[in-house]
């Protein structure tokens, strides 16, 4: 039996294949290579001692997804491949809607005929918008999205809940991440964004080697512990982890189950600020700017429900998450073109 790890080429996605390959899983990765490099997997490769089945191709062509449903015997897919960035996505929002939910209509429909019933999808936290309130248990109402991105997380949800109604044989998990981070603990994988990172740590870590010049902070005056974002920032290997669970629990979800993949604790930007300056030695010269449009106050997951039906919880604290980013950013201050 093999896992399809489509995006599996990515930053979660190919610390998710390493930790299928470290647990004996065959894993075939479909990527079209439009967020990251195969470098990446050969990589993987190296730190397992074992081969990924690599296919150079896109979610939204039906006929490459039957080639390696035909040629393999898919157990269980877990979808990673899809586009990410908040703001693209309120420029380009026909890209978005066409990558995240009609490439994932395209690949349910591929799954329907090759008889694969067993998915793991990446939602995210952003898809409970602006009406819950912290924390997040996933119970709390979804909707409210504040951007195409978020938007196109929520109606995928929506599909997956559908064709899990209609098609009961269907085994379906969301994971819904908070912030990932980190790096595998090697430091020969990680997170290499293109151009200037959106998110906080990548930037903080590209300041360290010099790339940029300092971090803006996006407002001091939330009704936070110090007037900054707070968020539940989780390492990736435990997000990788998180994924393994869920495989081990697919075969007794009936139809579509959602989970939060978090760590119940929320840290400001000032906080994640000095513990990177505590792992690497390094100050961050920084300068505060005005909020940035559509960020929340705070925002961190109830992770109760994964503890008792995933038998999983994150157990790296920050100390872990800023040494593993450190280390992955000296290593390749210039990402895997280094
Ligand atoms: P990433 O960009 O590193 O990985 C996504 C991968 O999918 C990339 O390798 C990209 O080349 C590939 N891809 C994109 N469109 C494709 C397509 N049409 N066909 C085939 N491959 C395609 O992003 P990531 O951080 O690893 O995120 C993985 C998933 O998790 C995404 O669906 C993302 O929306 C979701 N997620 C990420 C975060 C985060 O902060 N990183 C938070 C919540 C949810
Ligand atoms: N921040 C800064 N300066 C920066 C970058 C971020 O001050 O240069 C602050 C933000 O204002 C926020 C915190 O750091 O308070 C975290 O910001 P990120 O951009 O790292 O993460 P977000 O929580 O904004 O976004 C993440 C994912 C999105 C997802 C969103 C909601 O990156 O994909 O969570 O779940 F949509």
């Amino acid at each position: 039996m093999t896992v399809l790890v489509t995006g599996g080429a990515g930053y979660i996605g190919s610390h998710t294949v390493l930790a299928l390959l470290e647990q004996g899983e065959q894993v075939v990765v479909l990527d079209n290579l439009s967020n990251s490099v195969v470098e990446s997997l050969r990589r993987v490769e190296q730190l397992t001692g074992r081969s990924v089945t690599f296919y150079h191709g896109d979610i939204r062509n039906a006929a490459c997804l039957d080639e390696i449903f035909t040629q393999y015997h898919i157990s269980t897919v877990i979808h990673f491949a899809g586009l990410k960035a908040v703001g693209e996505s309120v420029s380009n929002p026909l890209e978005y809607y066409q990558n995240n939910v009609a490439g994932t209509l395209t690949l349910l429909q591929q799954m329907q005929q090759a008889k694969v019933y067993r998915l793991i999808f990446s939602s995210s936290a952003t898809v409970y918008g602006t009406n819950a309130t912290v924390p997040y248990t996933e119970s709390a109402p979804v909707g409210a999205t504040t951007n195409p991105y978020g938007t196109s997380k929520l109606m995928v949800e929506q599909v997956l809940q559908d064709l899990a109604r209609a098609e009961p044989h269907f085994s379906i998990i969301a994971l819904r991440y908070f912030n990932p981070v980190g790096a595998h603990e090697s430091g020969l994988i990680g997170e290499d964004p293109n151009g200037i990172p959106n998110n906080l740590l990548p930037y903080i870590s590209q300041v360290a080697v010099g790339k940029l010049a300092r971090l803006g902070i996006f407002g001091d005056d939330y009704p936070t512990k110090d007037g900054t974002g707070v968020r539940d920032y989780i390492h990736v290997m435990d997000l990788a982890e998180g994924h393994l669970a869920a495989m081990r629990s697919l075969p007794r979800v009936n139809g579509f189950k959602a989970y939060n993949l978090g760590t119940g604790v929320g840290y400001s930007v000032f906080e994640m600020l000095r513990a990177f300056e505590k792992a690497s030695g390094i100050t961050i010269p920084y300068q505060v700017l005005p909020r940035r449009a559509g960020d929340l106050a705070a925002c961190w997951a109830d992770t109760t429900l994964a503890k008792q039906e995933l038998g999983w919880k994150a157990v790296r604290g920050i100390d872990v998450m800023m040494r593993d980013t450190w280390n992955w950013q000296r290593q390749n201050p210039q990402g895997y073109q280094s």
